[in-house]
């Protein structure tokens, strides 16, 4: 079978074979098929999209590239909720600790931030001295332990999704809903699970700027999910600002934490309970969102969820301590006010703008190889549906000495959509896909 004939059986649009896709994927992982002949494969692909059968066929055979994860140790219903990125996402932070505090565990990868979006390793690396398992064992045995299972993407893990990404970022197809559905997926087939949860964002600051592609892009991964017998739903939530009121590492940390001792901001409350209440109705726990609601109140209540943070932090090497005393994270040295030139109701605060803000001033990194200052951030004062007299305070910058400092404020300023009428209140869970 030549690889030539591959690519063109796909460039007119007819259906590939698993042996096609096999005889492909493995060529290139060797070596024996060149970036080339691959780059060629991906733009068919971007323009004639996959079957749900060719979505299973890559998708599989991305995983099997590399290392597959087992909690053999752990009896408990397994979920693994998946973020597609968003500004201010602490929603793991909160959700870990509620999980295993109602009887289930969360196994899961993390990933880093990347541009605007943050990512949940460098907001758990603020606490110092703190390490995301780097082996199985270590992974396997913190989870045994707290219910709480995460750790970092390591090369070992679907090594091809790598290679093929580093080929689609320079070749125009990153943008391709099946190429994404696969990658995603893939990585979460990697590792053992119940149920897959994805949090799929919507919105300015996410990388689904509709819902008709966050639709389409849930649906192929739930697809996916399905075809191989893994249970998979996809939630759409808002992205069009921030989620919650803190954009940063260190802050995001102490607000999860003010969250799991019930001082909650209402965009990250709605979605947090929504996916403990998908988890807890899939694992035949409660019928209603009623239910579910006063299980994770009762856990909140008695301390049990922040228990499980605090076990998950020491185990990692942190101190575990922090959860009552943030003056152990590491603390900002300046505040800069931005206020508000006009008055009126916030009808939008664009999440890109506001991450890249965040992005400059050391919060995240512009390339991957950039070092992250875990001490600074945003805070937000005024969200969506706020009304703002002019000069009122619209959000605070704490940051170290930074040459970026003014621009930061123009950003956060800018992205401060204000107008006379009052916004309609908007849903925060926009649809739910099974
Ligand atoms: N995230 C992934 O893991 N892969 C993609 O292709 C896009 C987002």
């Amino acid at each position: 079978m030549r690889i030539v004939d591959i690519i063109d059986k796909k460039k007119k649009n007819h259906e590939l074979s698993k042996s096609e896709i096999e005889t492909l994927l493995h060529g290139y992982l060797d070596g024996t098929v060149p970036d080339y002949q691959m780059s060629s494969f991906l733009m068919a692909v971007y323009f004639n999209n996959m079957t749900t059968d060719e979505l299973a066929h890559f998708t599989i055979t991305m995983r099997d590239s590399g290392d597959t994860i087992f909690f053999d140790n752990l009896n408990s219903y397994l979920v693994d909720k998946h973020s597609t990125g968003g500004v201010g996402d602490k929603v793991t932070v909160v959700l870990g600790p509620i999980l295993s505090a109602l009887g289930m565990a969360t196994t899961k990868l993390s990933g880093k931030g990347l541009g605007h979006t943050g990512g949940t390793i460098d907001k758990f690396e603020s606490i110092k001295n703190f390490e995301f398992s780097t082996t199985k064992e270590e992974l396997m045995d913190i989870a045994g332990k707290t219910g709480i299972g995460l750790m970092g993407y390591s090369d070992k893990i679907v090594p091809l999704d790598k290679k093929i990404y580093a080929l689609r970022d320079v070749t125009a197809t990153v943008d391709s809903i099946p190429l994404i559905a696969s990658s995603i997926m893939s990585k979460k087939l990697a590792i053992q699970s119940n149920l897959i949860i994805l949090d799929v964002k919507v919105g300015d600051g996410a990388f689904m700027k509709t819902i008709e592609e966050a639709r389409e892009l849930s649906r192929r991964m739930v697809e996916i999910g399905n075809a191989v017998g893994r249970k998979t739903m996809a939630v759409l939530t808002n992205m069009d600002e921030p989620l919650g009121f803190n954009i940063g590492n260190a802050n995001e940390i102490i607000e999860g934490i003010e969250a799991l001792k019930g001082n909650w901001a209402t965009d990250l409350k709605e979605i947090v309970y929504e996916i403990v209440y998908l988890a807890l109705k899939y694992k035949g726990e409660v019928k209603t969102f009623d239910e579910a609601s006063k299980k994770i109140d009762k856990v909140i209540e008695s301390g049990k969820a922040l228990k499980a943070l605090k076990e998950f932090i020491q185990l990692s090497g942190g101190n575990g301590e922090i959860v009552n005393n943030y003056s152990l994270l590491p603390t900002p040295n300046e505040t800069l006010i931005v206020t508000s030139d006009k008055e009126g109701y916030v009808s939008k605060i664009k999440a890109e703008e506001i991450g890249k803000a965040a992005m400059v001033i050391g919060a995240g990194r512009a390339t991957k190889d950039d070092i992250i200052n875990h001490a600074v951030g945003i805070k937000l004062n005024k969200k969506v549906g706020d009304f703002v007299r002019e000069g009122e305070i619209l959000a605070k910058i704490y940051y170290n000495n930074n040459e970026n400092i003014l621009s930061s404020k123009n950003m956060v300023l800018k992205s401060y959509i204000i107008k006379k009428e009052k916004p309609k209140k908007i849903n925060n869970i926009l649809e739910i896909i099974e």
